[in-house]
């Protein structure tokens, strides 16, 4: 099949079913809807894909605890939340998937019959760590290193017979059983190769280091199969065993594309959209993105995605130790987006964990900081801009906005300021960093307000001899904030649509994000409307 777009394939991780979605996963989630929603402006082909994460032995357990018949009707009942949730956040995923759907089961065997078929899988006997809650496995090494560390910091000694994990401090377990194993242990150079020939695959390059360490310290073959319980995708070699819910979990990238799935479509969808551009995920499942699920690709004989985007955490303060934990619903201080929106607006809400939450690293959340930003960069800048202008361009030009000027509003502060502005914000937006790529926009909105009190529109629409002058500066602001609604839909869809909609124009977002920036693209001679105040002032 043709496609006359080139495609851009981004993912989220797929949730865990056990929880709802808080602060925490929805930020992730709206991470990846920006840049989906950018690249879909810059003209890409986009699929952006979400999902649930619905096997293992945790929801088995969940289900029964909840008084369900079975996980699926537990899985089942779980959906809403997490679709819901999307819907009222302005996520834009082209897809949803579970892995519970047979497309995904048909793809995980798939993918292990193919590493069986090259032999990569062996059966064997895994004797080791556990953590239940994050359902990982931790070989001995990493266990010692992780109590070493937390001895050396002043803590007590763990109890030797329940070690704590290393990655939440919960006490592990020894598990003995047998277990089919992927041959992590071969790939160890060919990752650090691969890490070196594609510098940009892991991005911040903090985390590539993290990486590289990790890997440089050695990879022991991976336990991928448990016969314990039966809540998964069974092998299709050997159906006492099912699959690894991590591994189960990392092919739902390629399930959702057509990897399970027989004829031409599906090869065609495998083509067009393999490998991936991008992953998001959080800084904690790293290991599982950047090791173990480019291990598997190279066995399986796949293409390996072009990035993954690795972000921090949202952070809450636990007052009892004074630290700064991990916001999640198993520590028992998730916030829930509700409280969030009640007090902001979806868009808003966007626009201050977006712009304001440096994605690379920790986040504590702050009510106040919301606040400020909602006040100082909402409210205040652009949302006055915006109420200011079609004000005095209903006022001044009969309801409507000025026509073009032939000289397209003459040289202007707010002509110069626009001048290379997608540049720079298209790469901050590619490199993920949000908080520059905004800081472009309002920069616009900024010069914009400065304009109007240096050009005092009140005082020219007294002159008539200033009519020319008049139009040209209401049509220049005009201008500005069609390019602004345009740069910001991104982050704040539902608002920038409204601003262009009072402009009498599309309130479709361009898809040729380049040209709609450019200077001179407002027609003008169209009844506006000023409506009421986009942002309304938050008081303290
Ligand atoms: N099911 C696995 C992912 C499998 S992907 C093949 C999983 N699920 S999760 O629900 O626990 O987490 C999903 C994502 O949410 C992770 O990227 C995680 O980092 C992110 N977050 C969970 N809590 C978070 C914060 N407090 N802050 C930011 N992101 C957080 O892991």
């Amino acid at each position: 099949m043709e496609h006359s777009k080139p495609s851009y394939y981004i993912t989220t991780p797929i949730y865990y079913v056990n929880a709802k979605p808080h602060l925490g996963t929805a930020y992730c989630t709206v991470l990846a809807d920006v840049q989906a929603r950018f690249q879909r402006a810059c003209g890409k082909d986009v699929k952006f894909l979400t999902g649930m994460d619905e096997h293992g032995e945790k929801v088995a357990e969940a289900a029964e605890k909840n008084g369900f018949d079975s996980p699926q009707a537990w899985c089942d009942s779980m959906e809403p939340a997490f679709r819901d949730l999307w819907e009222t956040l302005e996520i834009s995923n082209d897809d949803f998937i579970r892995t519970t759907q047979p497309r995904h089961i048909a793809s995980v065997q798939k993918f292990l019959q193919a590493l069986l078929d090259r032999g990569y899988i062996y059966k064997g006997s895994y004797d080791g760590w556990y953590c239940r809650p994050e359902e990982t496995y931790f070989t001995e090494t990493q266990v010692r290193h992780h109590e070493e560390d937390r001895v050396a910091a002043g803590e007590s000694p763990a109890d030797p017979a329940h070690p704590l994990c290393p990655d939440c401090d919960r006490p592990l377990e020894r598990i003995e059983e047998e277990s089919w194993f992927f041959k992590l242990s071969e790939f160890q150079q060919p990752l650090l190769d691969f890490y070196e020939a594609h510098p940009d695959f892991i991005q911040p390059e903090t985390r590539k280091n993290e990486v590289i360490s990790f890997v440089k310290g050695g990879l022991k073959d991976l336990s991928i199969s448990r016969s314990t319980f039966d809540w998964g995708v069974p092998f299709p070699f050997d159906d006492k065993h099912v699959a690894y819910v991590w591994v189960d979990a990392l092919i739902n990238y390629l399930s959702a594309v057509g990897y399970g799935a027989e004829g031409d479509e599906a090869a065609d969808s495998l083509a067009f959209r393999w490998p991936a551009q991008v992953h998001v995920v959080g800084k904690d499942i790293i290991r599982f993105h950047c090791v173990i699920w480019p291990a598997l690709l190279m066995a399986a004989g796949l293409p390996l995605p072009e990035r993954v985007f690795v972000h921090g955490f949202l952070t809450v303060r636990n007052e009892e130790t004074g630290k700064a934990e991990k916001m999640s619903k198993s520590r028992g201080n998730a916030i829930a987006p509700e409280e969030v929106i009640d007090l902001l607006g979806v868009d808003a809400y966007r626009y201050y964990f977006m712009s304001d939450v440096a994605h690379g690293t920790d986040a504590p959340i702050s009510w106040g900081r919301m606040r400020q930003v909602y006040n100082a960069d909402l409210a205040n800048s652009w949302g006055n801009l915006v109420s200011r202008t079609l004000n005095m361009s209903m006022k001044y030009f009969d309801g409507c906005s000025p026509v073009r000027p032939a000289d397209l509003g003459g040289a202007s502060p707010v002509r110069d300021a626009c001048e290379g502005v997608f540049d720079r914000y298209a790469q901050a937006m590619e490199a993920m960093d949000y908080g520059t790529a905004a800081s472009e926009v309002l920069a616009i909105v900024s010069a914009a307000n400065h304009y109007i009190e240096d050009t005092a529109p009140w005082a020219l629409a007294k002159d008539p001899e200033k009519a020319g002058e008049l139009a040209s500066v209401i049509w220049n602001l005009l201008e500005v904030i069609r390019i602004a609604s345009e740069l910001y839909d991104p982050f704040m869809p539902k608002i920038s649509a409204e601003v262009r909609r009072r402009l009498a124009l599309d309130p479709e977002p361009s898809r040729d994000l380049r040209n709609a920036c450019e200077w001179g693209g407002l027609v003008g001679g169209q009844p506006v409307e000023k409506g009421e105040p986009l942002f309304p002032r938050l008081v303290d």
